[in-house]
């Protein structure tokens, strides 16, 4: 018999949720936020609005440019407890670890750390960088199933001439949560940049960049925060702002760049917020559904996210754990959880065949079922995976 699904009270009403947000949730076990989460419904509104807007042209309002970066700046702000001056509307997370590469300063012979086994958006613009900047990258050894190994990171750190720590907030394929504090107080009494990657955490992990001691966090839009494909942000540190010169130039990283009056007097004078690292025309269509969906986790709360996503995976955790049936790639330390869980049963692929014919959407990474819950997600999809599970004679 399968095991029963049971939570704690869920802390927001993921039912009527999903019938106004995201109404196909319903249809099968959707838990694959960490690949891509739907978009919710007043995204697509949103979205579609603009579009009709813009399929005339003519109905195109001023609203629908400045403002609708503006108040796209202010939810990312809102997310992280930055301000709005400090955020780039850039389309992905790998824009912004370049541009971290990029503008950064090292000195030669500093060496720039990452925890190896990170996923590669936070690994090749280090290795460019090592190519052509002189500087050494680090890669330091993770623990068993790719967790970064927090004690040897420290030790790295503190043994001088780092530039750059860069780290993702949570693991893509164990889920590991970090708790940033720790390293960044580290950094920052250093004078270490520490740079995260924040696509997998953002929307199921709450963050305060401050008290994290972030300078440059980078995320892309179309996990955890459902947002469109190609849009995202960066966080770079108000004191570094001015300091900074970006690499990539375009004409709208310039202050003069609203007066269109003017464009042709070539004021090379940068932004001089966070907005110096954008390049050029965005698209604002999708940075309105962007907004959208912020405002939408806002509503609900990145703390309630996070309890839900946990509350939904404990009966699953719990049971794996009894009763042996997979081994556990993820780290179960509540500090070091989030809404990514990761598991090898016995014959992995043969379990997660099985769960596809159940209509369960999850994916394989490094040789693990890989499932990441969101706030759609109720019990019974988690129900599903348990009962797949327990009759592997049926893989
Ligand atoms: C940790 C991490 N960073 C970055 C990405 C993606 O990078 P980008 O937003 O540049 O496509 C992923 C997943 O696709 C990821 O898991």
């Amino acid at each position: 018999m399968a095991p029963s699904a049971q939570t704690a009270a869920p802390a927001l009403d993921v039912r009527a949720l999903r019938e106004r947000e995201f109404p196909t949730a319903a249809r099968a076990p959707y838990l694959n936020a960490a690949a891509v989460a739907p978009l919710p419904q007043r995204a697509v509104r949103a979205i579609e609005a603009f579009n009709r807007r813009r399929a005339s042209a003519h109905d195109l309002t001023g609203d629908d440019f400045e403002p609708t970066l503006a108040r796209a700046r202010d939810a990312a702000a809102r997310l992280i407890g930055a301000d709005a001056d400090e955020i780039a509307l850039l389309p992905n997370t790998s824009h912004g670890i370049n541009l971290a590469a990029h503008v950064l300063p090292l000195r030669p012979g500093q060496r720039v750390v990452v925890s190896d086994r990170e996923f590669p958006a936070n690994v090749y613009p280090w290795m460019q960088l090592a190519r052509n900047a002189g500087v050494a990258l680090v890669r330091v050894p993770a623990h068993e199933f790719g967790r970064p190994d927090e004690a040897r990171i420290l030790t790295e750190l503190e043994r001088g001439d780092v530039g750059i720590f860069a780290l993702s907030a949570v693991q893509f394929a164990s889920g590991y949560n970090a708790v940033l504090e720790r390293f960044g107080s580290v950094c920052r009494a250093r004078g270490i940049f520490f740079v995260v990657d924040a696509i997998q955490s953002l929307g199921q992990v709450p963050v305060d960049v401050r008290a994290a001691h972030v300078d440059i966090l980078a995320t892309g839009g179309h996990k955890w925060l459902c947002s469109p494909f190609g849009t995202g942000f960066t966080y770079v540190r108000r004191e570094l702002v001015t300091q900074l010169e970006p690499r990539v130039v375009g004409w709208t990283a310039m202050a003069g760049t609203l007066d269109y009056s003017r464009l042709l007097d070539y004021r090379y004078e940068f932004w001089d917020t966070a907005r110096r690292f954008e390049v050029a025309t965005l698209p604002f269509q999708d940075i309105a559904g962007m907004t959208e969906s912020l405002t939408l986790l806002h509503e609900v709360g990145p703390d309630n996210i996070r309890r839900h996503v946990l509350g939904l995976l404990d009966p699953l955790v719990e049971w794996l754990h009894s009763t042996g049936a997979a081994e556990i790639v993820s780290d179960l330390r509540p500090e070091h959880r989030s809404g990514i869980f990761c598991f090898r049963p016995p014959d992995a692929e043969g379990a997660f065949r099985a769960l596809g014919r159940a209509g369960v959407n999850c994916v394989l990474r490094e040789g693990a079922v890989r499932i990441s819950p969101h706030l759609y997600n109720t019990e019974d999809d988690i129900a599903v995976v348990m009962e797949v599970l327990s009759r592997p004679e049926s893989w």
